[in-house]
Parts: structure tokens; C-alpha cells; sequence
């Protein structure tokens, strides 16, 4: 087994990069895949989505693992610091992420230190998934380098369809330069809101500037107050509120991913 590495990516804060890693790790692995999720965001977000509350005192999280990786010491057993949760494995984080990306400055190869920390791995999964932080630092830079693919959740806002260009800017540098093997697998959009003619409006303005080049998602995902609430009970939205409209958009695009990636790898 060859795990695909995908990074949910965009340096816009708050457009749903953790909701939706959570829920399509949590639909993929309900589907019988192995998963892997890598909490990339010093926030620790998505650690704490999936009930690790004390991360603080975690002995191991993907800050202590690139930390070794900087300093070519050993990493410990698999075993010492994937943590699973029902059907997920996750590799956690906390804010100690954030003097990581300050000393990768200076570290030699800076931009793989990842990627070798989930070469260790790789072949224990079928998808293993990176939550990024808002922020196109070298920490988002590392995921870029270690993924396969990238997928973009997009809020229908102005502004956030306006970040894409920037984003794909960096992205494309970074296809060119370290990772030429990068596929934009596509763009999501979350918190959509039918009725809205912004909502509606910006999807269109997506589709006329990017459709040609990168595929966008047939399902967009909806707002609930739900997803909230299920954060708030540390569970994915799937898990706690199956006929929500948002878990089924989920799952739909759950769906989609697996068949589009196969399109790729068929191509
Ligand atoms: N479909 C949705 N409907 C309603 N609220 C949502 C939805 N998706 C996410 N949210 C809420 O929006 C907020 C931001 O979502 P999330 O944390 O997934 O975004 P993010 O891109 O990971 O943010 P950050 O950039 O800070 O890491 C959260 O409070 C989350 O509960
Ligand atoms: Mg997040």
C-alpha cells in the first residue's frame, strides 16, 4: 500500500480546512479505507476536534517528530506516537508546532522534513491527511512538499475567492520547484448557503476563473449550527448527526475524492 497524501490547504482562516479533514477522514475510514490524519496547525484544532483535550501534555505530536527529523535522531515506534480514535489514526499537535516552523529556517532540506516523517508511515495507509494552518509559512510549504494532492475548501465570500489566486500562485511555485508531483485535486466549497445570491454568486465567479483548469466539487458542503455542536461534543458531524444535510454533503464528497483521484492515477 501506497498511501495518497492529501493536504487540505488555504491560508484563509476559518473556511473549513479541519471540518473537512475530519469528516473525510472519518467518511473514507466508515468506507472501510485506512486513514491517517496529521494535525499541521499549532492551534491543535483538529487534536482537539477528535476529544484529545490534554495535548499540551503529549509526549509525542508532529512537532516533536520534525523536531528528531531536523536533528537526524531516530523517530519512536509507530506505535509510541500515532494516537487512534475508533476508526482514525491520528498523528496529534499543539502549539509547540510553532517553534518548529521557526527553526526549520535554518534547517537543512527544510522543505522535506515532513515528508520524511510520513515516509516512515506511508505505507501502513490508504489516504493520510494533512490539516494545515491558515498561513502559507514553511509549515504549509513542508505539506505541499509531502502530499500528492490538494484539495481547497472555499468559503462563498469575496474575499476568500480572491485569496485563491494567491494560493494557487504558491501553489504552482511550489510544483515547479520542490514538488512536481503535486495535483490540485479540486475545490470545495463550505458554509454554502443556496439561498444566498453571494453564496451563488461566488461559486459562479469560481467557476468562470478556475472550472477550466481545476475541477470543482460537485458537492458543496451547507452551514449547519450543527457542526458546531459536534465539535463541541468532539465528534465529526457524521458521527453525530448522520441525516444532517452537511454529513451527507460529506459523504458525497467523500465519494467524489475516491473517484476522482482514481481518474487521476488513470489518466
Ligand atoms: N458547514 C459548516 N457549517 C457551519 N459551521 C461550520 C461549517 N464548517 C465549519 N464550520 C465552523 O466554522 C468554523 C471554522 O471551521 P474550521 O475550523 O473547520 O475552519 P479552518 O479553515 O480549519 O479554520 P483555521 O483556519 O482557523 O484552521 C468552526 O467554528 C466550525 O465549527
Ligand atoms: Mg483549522
Amino acid at each position: 500500500m501506497n498511501g495518497k497524501v492529501i493536504a487540505i490547504v488555504n491560508q484563509k482562516g476559518g473556511v473549513g480546512k479541519t471540518t473537512t479533514t475530519l469528516n473525510l477522514g472519518y467518511a473514507l475510514a466508515e468506507k472501510g479505507h485506512k486513514v491517517l490524519l496529521i494535525d499541521l496547525d499549532p492551534q491543535g484544532s483538529l487534536t482537539i476536534s477528535l476529544g484529545v483535550d490534554d495535548n499540551d501534555n503529549l509526549q509525542h505530536t508532529i512537532a516533536s517528530l520534525m523536531g528528531m527529523e531536523i536533528e537526524e535522531e531516530q523517530l519512536p515506534s509507530k506505535n509510541e506516537y500515532i494516537i487512534t480514535v475508533e476508526k482514525l489514526d491520528l498523528i496529534p499537535c499543539n502549539i509547540e508546532l510553532s517553534g518548529i516552523e521557526v527553526s526549520l529556517v535554518n534547517a537543512m532540506s527544510r522543505e522535506y522534513v515532513l515528508k520524511c516523517v510520513i515516509q516512515e508511515i506511508r505505507n501502513d495507509y490508504e489516504y493520510i491527511i494533512i490539516d494545515c494552518s491558515p498561513s502559507l509559512g514553511m509549515l504549509t510549504i513542508n505539506a505541499l512538499a509531502a502530499c500528492d494532492g490538494v484539495i481547497i475548501p472555499v468559503t462563498p465570500e469575496y474575499l476568500s475567492a480572491k485569496g485563491l489566486e494567491m494560493l494557487l500562485k504558491n501553489i504552482g511555485r511550489t510544483k515547479k520547484k520542490i514538488n512536481p508531483a503535486i495535483d490540485i485535486e479540486g475545490i470545495l466549497l463550505t458554509m454554502y448557503v443556496e439561498r444566498m445570491n453571494l453564496s451563488r454568486a461566488v461559486k459562479q465567479m469560481i467557476e468562470d476563473a478556475y472550472g477550466k483548469q481545476i475541477h470543482i466539487y460537485s458537492s458543496c458542503i451547507p452551514k449547519s449550527v450543527r457542526v458546531g455542536e459536534s465539535s463541541l461534543n468532539s465528534v465529526p458531524i457524521i458521527q453525530y448527526d448522520r441525516k444532517n444535510p452537511v454529513s451527507i454533503a460529506y459523504e458525497n464528497f467523500a465519494k467524489e475524492v475516491v473517484r476522482y483521484g482514481k481518474s487521476i492515477t488513470d489518466k
